[in-house]
């Protein structure tokens, strides 16, 4: 049984506008509409877990109701971090031997080949991560901006969604963190990491499936939708 998580609990601070970014319409569908449609269409997914914000339920059944989607299994309210939501629609899973696919609900362009890559790579890992080379250098610094390491670039990678995994070693990372009271990685991989429960394998992104973040964008959201309308 393979299942996509949609966490789309956030406030969408950043973008700065007066409803959470997963809200927005790009050209008259939103981008929470878009990032369901990408896991509804795709025939190897079985069912969907939607995890939302508490504010925003009503509108959430509206979307629900007007597009009448076969595959939503779940609608559970997320937490205070994109971790805490996680672990809630990770700890909704009932099969033993189930893999998730973990999605931002703010990345709207991910493709059904970055979809069936992951499945594919699920098959030999019980960890896989969509990520994409990083065409600026990234620096690491200290606390007062002094750089501390230029790492080099050709081994960095900027991280997407979905990130993918074997049911039970999901889970058992979000339980060891929450026994030792970590509630705030972003990144589901960064918790398998820390307590080493298995190698993460990465697939290639794109530069397409970006995250809704800053007001910017939206516009480049739209960019995206005509280059994929030509
Ligand atoms: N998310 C979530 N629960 C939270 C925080 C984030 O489900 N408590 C989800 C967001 O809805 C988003 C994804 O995690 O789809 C990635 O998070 P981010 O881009 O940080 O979104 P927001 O937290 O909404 O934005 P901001 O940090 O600007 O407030
Ligand atoms: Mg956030």
């Amino acid at each position: 049984m393979n299942y996509a998580i949609i966490l789309a609990s956030g406030a969408g601070e950043r973008t700065g506008l007066n409803v959470p970014k997963q809200f927005v319409l790009i050209e008259n569908k939103s981008v929470l509409e878009r990032s369901i449609e990408a896991f509804e269409n795709h025939s190897c997914i079985d069912k969907i877990i939607l995890v939302i914000n508490p504010l925003f339920t009503d509108l959430v059944h509206e979307i629900l109701a007007k597009n009448k989607y076969s595959k939503i299994n779940k609608i559970l309210t997320g937490g205070k971090t994109r971790q805490i939501s996680s672990y809630i629609g990770v700890n909704a899973v009932e099969e033993q031997d189930a893999k998730v696919l973990i999605h931002d609900a703010a990345r709207p362009f991910v493709s059904a080949k970055i979809i069936n890559d992951c499945l594919k790579a699920l098959d030999k890992n019980n960890a896989v991560n969509v990520a994409i080379e990083t065409s600026d250098t990234i620096i690491e610094v200290n606390e007062n901006n002094i750089i501390k390491k230029v790492p080099d670039r050709k081994r960095l990678r900027r991280c997407q969604t979905p990130q993918c995994f074997d049911i039970n070693v999901i889970k058992k990372a979000h339980e060891l963190a929450k026994k030792d009271g970590i509630d705030n990685i972003t990144d589901d991989c960064g918790l398998i990491l820390k307590y080493n429960l298995s190698d993460i394998y990465v697939v290639e992104g794109s530069v397409d499936n970006i995250k809704i973040t800053y007001p910017i964008d939206l516009e480049i959201a739209k960019l995206i939708l005509k280059k994929e309308s030509n």
